[in-house]
């Protein structure tokens, strides 16, 4: 028997859900929409949906688990509302607005023993399935600077509560909670030590459309995080960098992209010189071809597949596996969300 799904904001994700749910996830089902804008509620009955006029009805159906993808500022009381109900929880992200919010949102979970979790879907996105090989299989030697970098150039509608900051709107709760998860997932093992941020308002005039955060960790190993509005000429999506290669992946989503590697660390100082109309440098002289090796990108055999996020939280509901987006991961992803929003603010490298 298939469990139900309650889904409460029936926007541009929460529609999304209600047909990828339906079309590819088994042993799920849309058992209720609930939004609090009349036309919306229209178009989830046209689309086939089962919809309720009050929220409270909503939270009273009967369903077992409830996805929150309304506003950002309302998923805290949405989600505590649907576990006091006795509902499974999964949140859009970002999980809340700010730490003290996550809290209150866990004891409500650690109380009632009802799943609540995060739709970290970035998590399988094929680039980053490739960057997680990269860095598990130590193909660089010491990783010592990531950049993670995601580019617009249409900024937010006006019409959209992502373009003020009083709803949770803004690039890094946007697109930065996402990149930030990502680069946490990635260097799993170590340890985030600081964190500095740039927040600038490009277009927007209520909230950040361009953020740039650096996460240092334990080992010494940097992370920058770029998200971007007003880019019209795109960087590549990933590039990291170790002692003894470095790694690139040009699109996001896509698998081309290349690893060069030093053959040895032996070098000799005899070899060259860049000769420039304006002066000369050894420092700049490129390693010789026959020292380097190009290696293909390790792209997993099996790619990650979004499903695999409902058919875990399927398993969690069965009693038959933990989540995958974990309490703890949500905590530190918000941790780093907060230190970014105080660096910026402050100016200054956030101890975390
Ligand atoms: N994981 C992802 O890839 C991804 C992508 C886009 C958005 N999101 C997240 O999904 C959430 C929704 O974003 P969106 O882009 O769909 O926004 P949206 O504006 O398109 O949709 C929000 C919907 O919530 C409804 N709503 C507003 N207040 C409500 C309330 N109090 N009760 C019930 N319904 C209410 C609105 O009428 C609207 O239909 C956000 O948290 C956002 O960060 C996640």
């Amino acid at each position: 028997m298939a469990y139900k799904l309650g889904v409460i904001g029936y926007g541009t994700m929460g529609s999304w859900h209600c047909k990828n749910v339906t079309e590819r996830i088994n042993g799920l089902e849309i058992g209720a929409v609930y939004d609090i804008n009349e036309q919306r509620r229209e178009l989830a009955k046209q689309d086939g949906f089962k919809v309720y006029e009050t929220e409270e009805e909503f939270f009273n159906s009967e369903v077992d688990l409830i996805l929150v993808a309304t506003p950002n500022i309302f998923h805290k009381d949405h989600c505590i509302t649907a576990m006091e109900k006795g509902k499974n929880v999964v949140c859009e992200k970002p999980a809340c607005l700010n730490l003290e919010e996550l809290e209150e949102v866990i004891a409500v979970s650690n109380r009632t023993g009802k799943l609540y979790t995060v739709h970290q879907n970035r998590r399988f996105d094929t680039d980053f399935a490739i960057m997680k090989n990269i860095v598990n299989q130590n193909l660089l030697g010491k990783n010592f600077y990531l950049n993670s970098r995601l580019y617009g150039n249409r900024g937010f509608s006006d019409a959209s509560w992502k373009s003020l900051y009083e709803t949770g709107g803004g690039l890094l709760y946007d697109w930065g909670i996402h990149m930030i998860d990502q680069v946490l997932c990635l260097f799993e093992n170590d340890k985030p030590v600081s964190v500095y941020a740039e927040l600038q308002k490009v277009r927007m005039l209520n909230v950040d459309d361009v953020c740039r955060v650096v996460i240092e960790f334990a080992s010494g190993v940097r992370a920058q995080v770029i998200a971007d509005l007003w880019c019209y000429v795109s960087e590549a999506r990933w590039h990291l960098e170790g002692s003894d290669g470095s790694a690139i992946i040009y699109k996001w989503f896509g698998k081309e992209g290349k690893i060069i590697r030093a053959k040895n660390q032996k070098i000799c100082w005899e070899e060259g010189c860049v000769y420039t109309p304006n002066g000369l440098s050894t420092t700049m002289w490129p390693r010789a071809e026959h020292d380097l090796e190009e290696l293909p990108l390790p792209i997993p055999e099996e790619l990650p597949r979004w499903e695999e996020y409902y058919e875990n939280v399927i398993k969690v509901l069965d009693g038959k596996a933990t989540q995958i987006v974990t309490h703890e991961q949500i905590r530190k992803d918000m941790q780093v969300l907060m230190a970014a929003f105080e660096s910026a603010e402050k100016n200054t490298v956030v101890k975390l």
